[in-house]
Parts: structure tokens; sequence; C-alpha cells
């Protein structure tokens, strides 16, 4: 198993080998600088393999993190001859293709090459031209491409047009890991509501606070540096009402020149309050809150004048609807949330089949305590036959920390 994660930049030791394997490679292979970017050749007999070729385009994708929303993250490598000649990724929202900047960063001709590339090249025209028209007049022979684009506009067309016009094309090299690098964009463009990460950090115990309600802090300072880069992924971050009347969180993105995720706080009744950070800082950090048809309007007016962006949903079990909260916001274009709890919201969410990811950072630390809280409040399900399940795992070390992911069924 290779561990290649859109989120963060740890890698797992599978992975560092791989990336041992290939600079090792590196060093006994002539490498050279062209345009500033390193580049090297590979020598006759050298290991790499089409899925080291197709990682270092995935390594190229991840550059963009936090700059391409909504687009997806998409890195190529162009091969000719034996050598890496070129890299490209897609660096910023409505800017080049991966592919495009590839082909345009090559220091020499790219005819008769072969392109990796992590998502199969669109065909169609948005704010730039289609990767394929490029790739059909640079000559390039040969296409390897890491996941199929699901977005209908592209969705196998892309493939059809290269292949149409003399092309060679492989599909599905390295498509899990590629695949990976994109869930929100997938899950978004097929579903148009965000993709939910909902994330927690307990003791090995499973306690998310001691009982006397201290929780600062559960895991170690790397984990909850990991936790900012989730933030810089996510378009949107959501708790509930109760953790800010707690905590009074700011619910930004601390890392040096990081975006702000929008802040959603589910609020039925409009109990935040207005001294709250949340509140003080809507007119500059964009803040949604959801409350109920039920709330009180004049409130509402009140919360919208310090800059709050207000969203009615029906009522359900006498909160926030959820369901349809989530349709609302991918109405907003919120592609993506990192649901930050509490409990109760935690739980509601799972319930309310809202949830696509979990992560659990878990501490070597043991609170013990029956009124200690635990990541999932609520009732709770009724047996471990009708509770949501996780799947496909996905542990990593963050030094003496358990980060472990799964996707929820
Ligand atoms: N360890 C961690 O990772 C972590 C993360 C976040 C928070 N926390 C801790 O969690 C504690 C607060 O957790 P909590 O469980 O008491 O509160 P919470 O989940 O933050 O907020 C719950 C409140 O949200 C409102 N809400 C609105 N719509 C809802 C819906 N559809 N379903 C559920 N709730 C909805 C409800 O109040 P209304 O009925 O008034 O709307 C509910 O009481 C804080 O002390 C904080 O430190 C820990």
């Amino acid at each position: 198993m290779t561990r290649l994660d859109p989120v963060t930049d740890s890698r797992s030791l599978d992975e560092r080998k791989q990336l041992l394997r290939i600079s090792l490679v590196f060093v006994f292979s002539a490498p050279f600088v062209q345009n500033g970017a390193l580049y090297f050749c590979l020598k006759e007999g050298d290991p790499l393999t089409e899925h080291d070729l197709m990682r270092e385009a995935i390594n190229e994708a991840k550059k963009g993190l936090g700059y391409v929303d909504p687009n997806p993250l998409v890195g190529a490598v162009i091969v000719k001859n034996g050598c890496i000649i070129s890299r490209g990724y897609h660096q910023r929202y409505g800017e080049f293709h991966a592919e495009r900047n590839a082909i345009l960063n090559s220091p020499e001709d790219v005819s008769g090459a072969e392109i990796y590339v992590t998502l199969e090249p669109c065909c169609h025209s948005g704010k730039t031209p289609p990767c394929t028209d490029i790739i059909i007049q640079s000559g390039i022979k040969k296409v390897y491409m890491g996941s199929d684009d699901p977005n209908p506009l592209v969705a196998g067309k892309g493939a059809e047009i290269l292949r149409k016009n003399g092309i060679e094309v492989v599909t599905g090299v390295l498509k899990d890991e590629c695949d990976r690098l994109n869930p929100v964009f997938f899950h978004y463009i097929l579903n148009k509501t965000p993709y939910v990460v909902l994330k927690y950090a307990m003791t090995a115990d499973g306690k998310t606070a001691a009982y006397t309600g201290r929780s600062k802090w559960i895991s170690n300072e790397s984990s909850r540096l990991d936790v900012q880069k989730l933030r810089l992924w996510c378009t949107g971050i959501m708790t509930g009402v109760e953790t800010v009347i707690k905590d009074d969180p700011k619910l930004t993105c601390r890392l040096e020149n990081g975006r702000d995720p929008v802040r959603i706080i589910c609020d039925s009744n409009l109990r935040i309050p207005e001294d709250s950070y949340i509140v003080k800082t809507a007119k500059s950090i964009r803040t949604i809150i959801a409350c109920t048809e039920k709330a009180d309007k004049k409130r509402a007016d009140m919360l919208s004048s310090y800059g709050a962006e207000i969203v009615f949903t029906p009522e359900k079990d006498g909160r926030t609807d959820l369901v349809f909260l989530m349709k609302k916001l991918g109405e907003m274009k919120i592609n993506s949330i990192l649901l930050e709890g509490g409990s109760e919201l935690s739980f509601s969410a799972l319930k309310n089949g809202i949830v696509n990811r979990v992560i659990s950072y878990i501490s070597p630390k043991l609170l013990g305590g029956r009124e200690a809280f635990t990541p999932l409040g609520g009732k709770g399900f009724d047996d471990p036959e009708n509770c949501p399940k996780l799947s496909r795992p996905y542990i990593t070390l963050i030094e003496n920390d358990i980060k472990a992911e799964w996707e929820v069924l």
C-alpha cells in the first residue's frame, strides 16, 4: 500500500521507500536543471516503471493544493527518449491545466513523447482551451492517464478524441492513488452537495475532552498542524452552536498565506453570542449561520448586520435539517466541508447520511471518565448492524499520534 494523501504532506513508509528508490536512480542518472526545475534521465535498465512516472505526476498535482478549488488537482510529466523532459500541474483555478503547462514548460520539442497525466485530459472549452487539442497539436504519441474524469462534459470523451487522432491511450494507471487526489471534485460534480469530512481528535480510550471539559491538548502539535492543512483543503468548516458558546473558536486557517474556509454554524434558534469571535469577524471572514424557519427573524437581521449570511432550513427533529442544508450549501458553491464537531452535531451529521469521510487523530493518552466527551454524542445507533460502516482504512503516524481515515460506505 502506498500512502498518497491529497490533504497533507504526510507519507507512508512505502511511499518514502518508493521516493528513496526514485532518488537513488536519480543520483546515478545525470540530473540536470532547466527553467529552474530539476530533471533526470533514465539509464537503460533503470527500474522506473509506469507507476513511478505516474507517482511523479501525482506529486506535481499536489503542488496545486489550496489553489485550484473547485477544479481538481492534476499533475503531468512528459517522457522522451527515456528522460523526463518536462513537468506541469494545474496551479490555480482558471489558469492552464497540467498537460498544457507540461507541454509549454518543455525545454525541447515534445513530438514523439509520452505524457503521464493524473486525470483524463479535458476536451471542452472552459476558462482554458481543451487539453486534448494541445496534446494532439504537440505530436505526443502516447498518453498514460490515472483517473477517469466523471465530469459529464469529459467522461471518456477526452480519451476517445485522443485515440481518434492516432494517439495511444493507456487508462487507469495508479487509478486508486490518482482518484485519492480529488474526492471532493468527484463527489461534487456528481452530487452537487459538499463532500463532508468528519474530523475529531481523541485519546486512545476514545475521549475528546476530560470530564472537566478540558481538551487542550488531546493531539500533538504536528497533528494540529495537519488539521490546518485540512482547513486549507476544504471550502467550508462547520460546527455546532454549543462549540461556539463553549470555546469561542476562530475556525480560521492558521497556515501562512492559507485562505480561511467559509465558517458554517448550525444554530437552530440563533443562540450564537453577538460577542463571539465568529460574529465579530463575520464581515471579514465569510460566515454562514444555519437556523430553522422558526428562528427569530429580527435576530437573523441583527446577525446579518454583522456580516453573517443566514440560511433558513426546515425543522427536522426540532433542529436544522442537515440534508436540506447540504443542498443549499452546494448551490452556494461550497463543495467541501470540514466538520469539526462537537459530538452532538457530528452524530447528527452521520445519522443524516451527509458524512463522506472520517478522520480521527488518536493520541497516546487515556482520560477515562463516564462523563467525558466522546466523538459522537446524540442518542447513538441502536445496534452494530444498523450503524454507519467505514471502508478503505488509511493509517499514518504523526509522531506518536495515529491518524486514521476511512470512507463512509
Ligand atoms: N475534540 C474535537 O475534535 C472537538 C471538536 C469540536 C468541538 N469539540 C468540543 O465539543 C464541545 C461541544 O460539543 P457539543 O456536542 O456540546 O455541541 P456541538 O455539536 O458543537 O453543538 C450542538 C448544537 O448544535 C445545534 N444544532 C443545530 N442543528 C443541529 C443538528 N441538525 N443536529 C445537531 N445539533 C444541531 C444544537 O443546538 P440548537 O438546538 O440550539 O440548534 C446542538 O445543541 C465543546 O466543548 C468543544 O470543545 C471537540
